[in-house]
């Protein structure tokens, strides 16, 4: 194996609990240099802050990449009418595969914490709202006691961390719906109603959270804040190709060796994360069937397309797929492919809000076809039919999940049409016509 990939050294790595070999108490977290003069990074002001911020290149960790100082650039400078403003994190990860944000929640939420309050006055945020996943019940414990831990040290509350600035923290728990992860569901969730995603405009930068300014961000990409100002945007600017810099907690699960979450500079090859922290492929690399790279929303990219491609958001966008969250997702060839996109499309059927229609009547309907075909009892002009359907429902829905449901059957139908063909034939009683896409 010829490894030509600078990996990133343990000198690098921002998350340096994130196996929870340390206790995460604050204690701990200081002598790993968390809130280590928190108040001289705030004495930049919000104007440098956002600046450096931008200079680092990072781009949201939650999937949509969107570039995370560019975005808190957005908010109200000043408040006119008197509307506070407001910090919601993102910490529901629900996307089947992701399972990063968990880690530092339980690991590591003294990072979030004070990225919280940098983040939070950078844009003139008068509390952050963490908004964790119902089923993390652990999670938010943690979270809780160290939030509990920082109101008692003085490093948030009023005069943060003695920065003469007011900032207060709040937990609050999702009850497990996968929508609530969307940032305006989110939002609703958090008034109290029921989690569905609103219409946008306005953008909760204009109106979000009670009718106020918010900014809605990924754990992750708050969690790395600190860091990124204390050691300098050129340094987290120097990992990663252009446009896709920075370092990444990326997540294989499925068949590999040692399944893990890793910190990895940006843009590693597959074939390198895989033998370098996973073991390599279950049965060699022989066996690899296709990967799932970024999440179950995007299309999965077969063998012999992802081996040599970079892990970042234009690397994956070339094979037609997505970095999305980085929970990467193997399947060798003992994966019945037609069964495992089947399964997430009953996901997005279950997880749909079912306010718009294409949503609500396309996720049902192509989750039935889909089993017909896992089955063959489908008829072959179905397939054509389906890949119709899913372009019906992307881009005609309030928001992203109707994408989410109609692009991993997209991807089914791009690269293993012949094995959908093949069973179909062959529950008829024909001799399998096709071979079954390697
Ligand atoms: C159906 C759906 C579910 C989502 N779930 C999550 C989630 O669990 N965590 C997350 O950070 N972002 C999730 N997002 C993306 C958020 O809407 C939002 O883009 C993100 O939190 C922004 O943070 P970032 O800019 O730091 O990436 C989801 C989006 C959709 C459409
Ligand atoms: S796309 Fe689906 S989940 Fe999103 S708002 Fe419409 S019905 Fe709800």
């Amino acid at each position: 194996m010829v490894m030509s990939f600078d990996f990133l050294s343990d000198k690098d790595r921002i998350f340096t609990n994130v196996y929870g070999f340390q206790p995460w108490n604050l204690k701990s977290a200081e002598a790993r240099g968390d809130w280590d003069n928190t108040k001289d990074l705030i004495a930049w002001g919000q104007d440098k802050i956002i600046d450096e911020m931008k200079a680092s290149g990072l781009r949201g960790r939650g999937g949509a990449g969107f570039p995370t100082g560019m975005k808190w650039s957005f908010m109200p400078k000043e408040s006119k009418d008197g509307r506070p403003s407001f910090l919601v994190i993102n910490a529901d990860e629900s996307e089947p595969g992701s399972c990063k944000d968990r880690e530092i929640l339980r690991h590591d939420p003294h990072k979030l914490i004070e990225g919280a309050l940098i983040a939070g006055f950078a844009m003139r945020a008068r509390a952050a709202y963490i908004y964790v996943r119902g089923e993390y019940i652990r999670e938010a414990q943690v979270l809780q006691a160290a939030v509990d831990e920082a109101y008692e040290a003085g490093l948030i509350g009023k005069n943060a961390a003695k920065s003469g600035y007011d900032f207060d923290v709040f937990v609050h728990r999702g009850a497990g719906a996968y929508i609530c992860g969307e940032e305006t569901a989110m939002i609703e969730s958090l008034e109290g109603k029921k989690g569905q995603p609103r219409l946008k405009p306005p953008f909760p930068a204009g109106a979000g959270l009670y009718g106020c300014p918010t900014t809605v961000n990924n754990v992750e990409s708050i969690a790395v804040v600190p860091t990124i100002l204390r050691r300098g945007a050129s340094w987290f600017a120097s990992f990663g190709r252009e446009n896709n810099k920075g370092t990444k907690l990326f997540q294989i699960s499925g068949h590999v060796d040692k399944p893990c979450v890793v910190e990895e500079a940006m843009s590693i090859p597959f074939r390198d994360l895989i033998e370098k922290h996973c073991g390599g492929i279950r049965g060699g690399w022989d066996n690899l069937l296709a990967v799932i790279p970024g999440g179950s929303s995007v299309p999965l990219v077969p063998a012999a397309q992802i081996m040599d491609a970079p892990m970042d958001f234009d690397g994956l966008k070339e094979v037609g797929s997505g970095l999305g969250t980085a929970a990467v997702i193997v399947m060798d060839k003992s994966t019945d492919i037609v069964q495992a996109i089947s399964r997430l499309s009953y996901f997005y059927k279950h997880e749909s809000c079912g306010q718009c229609t294409p949503c609500r009547e396309g996720t049902g309907w192509m989750w039935r076809v889909m089993e017909r075909m896992r089955t063959g009892d489908a008829d072959i002009s179905e397939i054509d039919t389906l890949y119709e359907v899913t372009k019906q429902v992307e881009g005609h829905t309030i928001c992203a999940l109707g994408d989410a449901a109609a692009w991993p059957i997209q991807g089914l139908i791009k690269h293993f049409r012949p094995e959908m063909e093949r069973r179909i034939v062959e529950k008829q009683g024909n001799p399998p016509m096709m071979e079954a896409a390697e």
